[in-house]
């Protein structure tokens, strides 16, 4: 069985898209589609990082923790929500910390608004970023507008149906990509 990291993104207090990433850990485990686990950069309370690892000195413990979890997870999925037109300082903090970690690694991209517009405007600049990464965003995704009333504090969703279709789309096309990147090498000889 294949194991998805979810990066929970938002480090505010009180912040919503964490319920996100709580539906998608419970929607994996409760439809047996993969391990799973949630890599909360609230809870690592990163500082503003000074260099990239490889330029660290003496990295903290749990620094080196989060660079092996994205290393080793067979696919990624990013929650992220949009502050005005962006995604937040603390996904970048930690996305520029790694290269060599994100190298063709399948990630797929959720954004998180309180508003109508479902954060799309942060979804572009996010699979720039890694895109210059050489990570593999995936072409499907997911968009949650109006947090407050989609999701509670435990990732239950307010429309299960609905997010439930949503959310198989949208993983599928993530375990495809998993797959697809898993191939053996023999194949991608020319
Ligand atoms: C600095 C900042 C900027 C924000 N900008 C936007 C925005 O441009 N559009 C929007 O719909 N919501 C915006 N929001 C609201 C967030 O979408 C809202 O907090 C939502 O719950 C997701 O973020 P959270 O996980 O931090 O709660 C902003 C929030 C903050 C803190």
């Amino acid at each position: 069985m294949r194991h998805i990291s979810i990066i929970s993104s938002s480090v505010r207090e009180g912040r919503k898209s964490h319920n996100v990433s709580l539906y998608f850990q419970n929607y994996l485990i409760e439809n047996n589609l993969s391990t799973t686990e949630i890599i909360d950069l609230k809870a690592y309370k990163f500082p503003i990082f000074e260099g990239t690892l490889k330029t660290l000195i003496d990295p903290a413990d749990n620094i080196l923790e989060f660079a092996q979890k994205i290393k080793s997870s067979d696919g990624i999925i990013i929650v992220t929500p949009e502050y005005n037109g962006g995604y937040p300082a603390s996904l970048k903090n930690a996305i520029d910390l790694l290269y060599e970690e994100w190298k063709h690694k399948p990630i797929g991209i959720v954004t998180v608004s309180k508003g109508p517009f479902a954060g799309n405007q942060a979804l572009v600049s996010l699979q720039f970023t890694l895109w210059k990464m050489r990570a593999w965003t995936i072409p499907a995704m997911f968009s949650v507008p109006t947090v407050d009333k989609a999701y509670d504090e435990n990732g239950k969703p307010m429309d299960k149906t609905n997010s439930d279709k949503l959310a198989a789309i949208f993983i599928k096309e993530l375990l495809w990509c998993i797959e697809a990147d898993r191939a053996p090498n023999h194949l991608w000889a020319v």
